[in-house]
């Protein structure tokens, strides 16, 4: 299965410049679904994974996917002020400004096996800060994977090496 072909671009959005890449007509279709999770998992097996960190908002829709693919819970990293008990948060820089985005205290414990999801993979900023978040609790990165790599945008220097797994090269 060609999971580019489920994968649609949308140039100039959100602005000027930016070729976007849309996964809507992915989540579409079940059976293409099924396949990206089942790519994403597989030499996973017989490795103790114990839990799924997903980035909001796009990082939740297969990341709840996988997470229950593997039999696992599944972590939400959320935007500030969205995550209702004690929380840490992380800033990264942007192009212009910077971001911060913020993991409950308790969802992970010293020692536990993590595979962190997002979507896509541009500058890297959003995903390192997650491993730093992940990190900070004791976490300990197994694997970083997302369906969409942008590789000319060298993301992948700012995540722990030999870890990262994309799907989709562009
Ligand atoms: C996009 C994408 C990744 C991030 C990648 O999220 O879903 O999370 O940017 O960029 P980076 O590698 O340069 O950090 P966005 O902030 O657009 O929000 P969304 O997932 O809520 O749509
Ligand atoms: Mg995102």
């Amino acid at each position: 299965m060609e999971l580019k072909n489920y994968i649609r671009t949308i140039e100039d959005f959100p602005k000027e410049g930016i070729s976007y890449k849309d996964i809507t007509p992915l989540l579409l279709d079940p059976t293409a679904c099924s396949f990206a999770v089942s790519e994403i998992i597989k030499g996973l097996e017989g490795q103790p994974i114990d839990k799924v960190v997903g980035i909001e908002s796009r990082g939740f829709l297969l990341g709840m996917l996988i997470a229950k693919a593997l039999d696992v819970g599944f972590v939400p990293i959320r935007k500030p002020g969205k995550l209702p008990a004690k929380t840490i948060s992380q800033s990264y820089d942007l192009e212009y400004g910077s971001d911060t985005i913020e993991i409950h205290q308790d969802a992970i414990q010293k020692g536990e096996q993590i595979l962190l999801h997002d979507d896509l993979l541009a500058t890297g900023g959003t995903a390192a800060a997650a491993c730093r978040l992940i990190e900070t609790l004791g976490g300990e990165i197994k694997q970083v994977n997302f369906i969409i790599e942008l590789d000319f945008l060298k993301g992948r220097q700012l995540l722990p090496k030999d870890k990262v797994k994309s799907l989709i090269h562009f």
